[in-house]
């Protein structure tokens, strides 16, 4: 793995025209991950280079568990429900998008860490959720099942191609209470506050590498800087969306501590009424982390996920 022979990000058309046998990894990604990650380094390569079991969402608007399990059953399709939320599951199908549950909106086809934003959250019944980076929608669709019909979610997106993606998401899996816009959400005019926000941030990218394998062929020290600057603005932004007493949770797929630790820790110096809360997960195993106290950096080796990054913010009463 370590042999592998540079590429050039500038002679490659777009990263959908290559195809690798095994996924590629960029010189100075390997190094930097060594460094960070010590003794570990091993561990970490070798399971972000494995394929993970399928996993997928209940869509609550369409149908209940229990008919998503009965119906599977019933074609002998063998699942599992996660620890982490009684609408999460496991399934040992090869291919979970040809099954008439996913055609019809009963389940939504989801990566298991990428789950966790939205659980995390955990909006109640009734409150009001701002999705503020929420294209193509997989986390609106949990949303959108926690606050139910009394509750809304607003979800923007800023780039045309993708919001219609969100618009056709947002159509197939019902989710009425559902309210979306092409925007750059900074510049959503509001007066009153959301209870929930979530930012699930354009990053570098690097947990996808388990599912694509040319998914670091554009990456770069300076890229990953590049992003961090950009989420810097965007956190402040979201929370000063985030109503007194309310909560916002910052994730991305990315495990370099530019994107994360040092964003959040950016936000703490910019709000005093900002404060990073404990995530509880039901069976996710979470290291305590030295950065920054209570973020979430979830290591692949230990949930068998993609890597993953999770911050739960509470905006403090004055
Ligand atoms: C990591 S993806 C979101 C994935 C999505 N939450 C999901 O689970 O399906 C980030 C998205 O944010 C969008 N985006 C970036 N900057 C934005 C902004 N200022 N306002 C709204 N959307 C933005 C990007 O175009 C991209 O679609």
């Amino acid at each position: 793995m370590f042999m592998q022979k540079p590429i050039d990000p500038k002679k490659i058309k777009s990263r959908q025209s290559i195809y690798l046998k095994e996924p590629y990894f960029p010189q100075e990604f390997i190094k930097k991950y060594k460094a960070l990650l010590g003794s570990e380094w091993e561990e970490f390569f070798s399971t972000i280079k494995q394929e993970k079991e399928n996993t997928f969402w209940v869509n609550t608007n369409k149908a209940t568990i229990e008919e998503v399990k009965k119906s599977l059953k019933e074609k002998g399709v063998e699942i599992n429900q996660l620890p982490y939320h009684n609408q999460a599951f496991t399934t040992t199908h090869p291919k979970p998008s040809n099954l008439e549950e996913y055609e019809s909106g009963k389940i939504s086809l989801q990566e298991k860490a990428s789950m966790l934003p939205a659980i995390a959250l955990n909006p109640n019944k009734g409150s009001t959720v701002f999705d503020t980076c929420a294209a193509p929608g997989m986390k609106t669709i949990q949303l959108s099942n926690m606050v139910e019909e009394t509750g809304s979610v607003l979800a923007t997106e800023l780039n045309d191609k993708r919001h219609s993606l969100l618009d056709n998401i947002v159509s197939k899996f019902n989710c009425k209470n559902v309210k979306t816009k092409r925007i750059d959400f900074r510049n959503i005019k509001r007066n009153k506050k959301f209870d929930f926000v979530l930012l699930d941030a354009p990053c570098s990218s690097e947990g996808l590498i388990r599912k694509q394998r040319e998914a670091l062929i554009e990456w770069s020290p300076a890229m990953v800087r590049k992003k961090a600057a950009n989420q810097k603005n965007l956190i402040a932004k979201s929370f000063d969306y985030v109503k007194e007493g309310g909560e916002m949770i910052y994730s991305t797929c990315s495990f370099a501590p530019e994107e994360n630790e040092e964003v959040v820790m950016d936000l703490l110096s910019k709000r005093k009424n900002a404060t990073v809360v404990p995530i509880k997960i039901e069976g996710l195993k979470i290291r305590k982390n030295d950065l920054c106290e209570n973020c979430v950096r979830l290591f692949p080796q230990d949930n068998d996920t993609q890597q993953f990054f999770l911050a739960k913010i509470k905006k403090e009463t004055k």
